[in-house]
Order: C-alpha cells, then sequence, then structure tokens
C-alpha cells in the first residue's frame, strides 16, 4: 500500500468511528461539523428517524451523520456542482435509475430526480459504496463527487457511479425538509 493509499484510509476510519463520540473535537475544522452534529450521538442511533441541522453548511460543503449505523452524506451543493451534474448525457451513466427512496422505482437518473430540492442545493446518500461497502471520499475522484479507494469507483456531484467496480448509484433515503434549515431522514 502506497503511502497515500495509507493516509486515505486512516482519514477515512478516522472519519467513521468520529461518528460514535464527540472525544475527536481538536481534529480540525473540516471535522467539527461532523462532530457536534454527533453530540447527541447515543440517543439518535436507536432512532427509525432522526433530524440534522444543516444551518451551518455553506456551499461546497458536507456533513456526515450516521443514521441506522451506517454514514449519511448530507451535501450543499456549489452551483458548478450542479452545473456539473446537469450537464451529463444520461445515456452515458451505467445505473440510469434515481435510486432515489422518495420516488418511484424506474424513475430516471437526471440530477434532479437525485435532489432534495428543486434548485438542486441539497443531496442527501447513503455513504456507502454500491460495490463493496467502504465509505467513499468527498471532493474527490475523476468526476468531482466521491471517490472509493477501495477498488476505485468514482462518483459524480450527485452521487451517481460513473466508472469503476460499484454497480449502482449511491442510494438516497427517505429524506424531506421539516424546515428551513432542518432535514429528517426517515
Ligand atoms: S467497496 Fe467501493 S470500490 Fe469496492
Amino acid at each position: 500500500m502506497s503511502h497515500a493509499e495509507d493516509h486515505e484510509g486512516t482519514r477515512r476510519d478516522f472519519l467513521y468511528y468520529a461518528t460514535a463520540g464527540a472525544g475527536a473535537v481538536t481534529a480540525g475544522a473540516a471535522i467539527w461539523p461532523l462532530v457536534n452534529q454527533m453530540n447527541p450521538s447515543a440517543d439518535v442511533l436507536a432512532l427509525a428517524s432522526i433530524r440534522v441541522d444543516v444551518s451551518g453548511l455553506e456551499p461546497g460543503t458536507q456533513l456526515t451523520v450516521k443514521w441506522l449505523g451506517k454514514p449519511v452524506f448530507v451535501r450543499r451543493r456549489s452551483q458548478e456542482e450542479i452545473d456539473a451534474a446537469r450537464d451529463v448525457d444520461l445515456s452515458s451513466l451505467p445505473d440510469n435509475s434515481a435510486e432515489n427512496a422518495n420516488l418511484p422505482g424506474g424513475t430516471d437518473a437526471a440530477d434532479s430526480n437525485r435532489t432534495l430540492d428543486e434548485s438542486g442545493e441539497w443531496l442527501v446518500m447513503m455513504g456507502v459504496c454500491t460495490h463493496l461497502g467502504c465509505v467513499p471520499l468527498g471532493d474527490a475522484g475523476d468526476f468531482g463527487g466521491w471517490f472509493c479507494p477501495c477498488h476505485g469507483s468514482h462518483y459524480d456531484t450527485a452521487g451517481r457511479i460513473r466508472k469503476g467496480p460499484a454497480p449502482t448509484n449511491l442510494p438516497v433515503p427517505v429524506a424531506t425538509f421539516v424546515d428551513d434549515t432542518t432535514i429528517q431522514l426517515g
């Protein structure tokens, strides 16, 4: 394993385990939204439905919350990310299904069928690679979205698989805005 791969693996593991407790607040600004969200983790982890405060998210950033034992990515996309995701020929997608639990089966993978709002700013997905279950890294990969270093799967800025062994897009769970700054999962 190269040094770079080793570094990525370490970071991934840390991000994942940091959701289990609030003991890592010194880790830096990038980690803070995650830890902040997780303060009540012991209580919320058992719930089928949780609410996520997204008021602190700037465009072009995301946070990861743990829900039903799995990481969930909540990203507030920049206009550049939205434009990139919408400028894609759907026939070029390995999986042209929205994979969105909020929409009927058979809905295509157009960017507008992946996001929570009409403007396309908010994208919520399970943070679990559809190949063998690793946690992909954000702001990474050949398509500017997510990259799974385990076996090299590249997801675009809508979380759609574009290259590599993963068979399907990152799934969008049941999610909705309950007010301007709160997303409910489940
Ligand atoms: S688990 Fe992600 S590419 Fe294999």
